[in-house]
């Protein structure tokens, strides 16, 4: 009873959604932490959406065990994601954490997983060191320099010769910076100027007229996923669509979330990234299917790919291990796991515990009326260069 009542004063307005959670010890509780409030709001929408949609799918048991989704909302604050991550493994014994909407709030929980020997599966965050930080960390989203070194590739090969960077500083947009400007250096390219922009509440105007001074081939661009819709609306209303400088970055600025809002100033943008919407495969048709139809027709983005996964790295983890929830067991499990995403084929590193994947390149167009990004070449079993390089 005193128990129940510190757990409801604690979590007041942090469970948005719960499916029952049991002390059973037939029952698997999976803590899913996310920002389902604030400025990266867009991100936990989409990977409450994808996992649930993976729950209902496969139902809720596997070799065994039931499994209960929780659902908490950190609001894009670090210490609010680590104590939920505390209170998710003391109060409700969860068994794998999940989520992780930006940089700073996976790494709070790097420690705690580590302390617990608990999972802590990264299904958002992206930058390349995070899964150094614990040896229970376990990615399934994709790291900034596994998506930008292939940008420079691709520009140095493709007519562009001088590029602008501008990217979000912080973690996944120093990553990006760094592996897209290193790349197209060595490759012979020049980047004439590094432009950062503030994480929280930026104004991208005057950095966008800097953009247009330097007067480049492209500007190459990060911004996490949520802000790209701003990002180009600015680009527009400043002339840059038509001033003859080519927009090129990772996917997360032509988010497949948000190119119908953007509308046509992002026609023609070349990006690399590891899903896209109109990925042409049987799976992919199946999932976006499905998730239009469960969410009200809104169009998946990567962020519930990667939530989507999550959930098939942890059942394919348990199936593995006859259902035994032990944090050690399971992450040896999941080291060299391999399934069809709606992504394409994927695996986990066994020795960085991150996703190998394909990263494809892709370019906004318009078919049927709609903006998708248009995958045209594919860049197979793509790892971490991060960490290919150390070893
Ligand atoms: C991160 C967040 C994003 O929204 C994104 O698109 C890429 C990386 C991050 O904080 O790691």
């Amino acid at each position: 009873m005193l128990r129940a009542i510190l757990r409801a004063g604690l979590a007041a307005g942090a469970i948005v959604a719960a499916s029952a959670a049991f002390a059973d010890d037939d029952v698997v509780n999976i803590g899913l932490i996310l920002p389902m409030t604030g400025q990266a709001a867009s991100t936990g929408k989409q990977e409450q959406a994808g996992a649930q949609l993976y729950l209902q799918q496969h139902g809720a048991s596997v070799a065994g065990k039931k499994i209960a989704l929780i659902i908490k909302d950190d609001g894009g604050a670090a210490d609010v994601t680590k104590r939920l991550a505390q209170e998710l493994i003391g109060n409700d014994k969860a068994k794998a954490l999940m989520g992780f909407g930006l940089t700073p709030l996976a790494l709070a929980v790097a420690p705690v997983a580590t302390e617990a020997k608990v999972p802590e599966i990264v299904t958002a965050a992206a930058t390349a060191m995070i899964t150094e930080k614990s040896p229970y960390i376990v990615r399934t989203s994709f790291t900034l320099p596994q998506a930008a070194a292939p940008m420079a590739e691709w520009s140095l090969k493709n007519g562009i010769h001088k590029v602008v960077t501008f990217v979000t500083d912080y973690g996944p947009g120093n990553d990006a910076e760094k592996w897209f400007s290193d790349t197209f250096t060595k490759g012979g390219g020049t980047v004439v100027e590094q432009i950062r922009a503030p994480l929280k509440n930026p104004d991208f105007a005057p950095f966008l007229q800097r953009v247009k001074d330097d007067a480049p081939d492209a500007v190459f661009v990060f911004v996490p996923s949520g802000q790209g819709s701003a990002f180009m609306k600015q680009f527009a209303e400043r002339g840059l669509d038509k001033s003859g400088i080519k927009l090129i970055g990772t996917g997360d600025v032509t988010d497949d979330d948000l190119l119908a809002d953007i509308g046509d100033p992002a026609l023609g943008a070349v990006t690399t990234h590891h899903y896209s919407v109109a990925h042409p495969s049987p799976e992919n048709k199946a999932f976006v299917e499905a998730f239009k139809k469960a969410n009200g027709g809104l169009r998946p983005n990567f962020m519930a790919v990667a939530a989507y996964d999550g959930m098939a790295l942890v059942y394919g983890a348990l199936e593995k291990t006859k259902g035994a929830t032990d944090g050690d067991a399971l992450i040896e499990a999941m080291k060299g796991a391999s399934w069809i995403s709606p992504r394409g084929p994927v695996s986990i590193d066994p020795q960085t515990r991150d996703i190998i994947q394909n990263i494809y390149v892709r370019k906004v167009e318009k078919v049927d009326g709609e903006l998708y990004n248009v995958e045209f070449s594919t860049i197979e079993a793509v790892k971490d260069p991060f960490k290919a390089a150390k070893n």
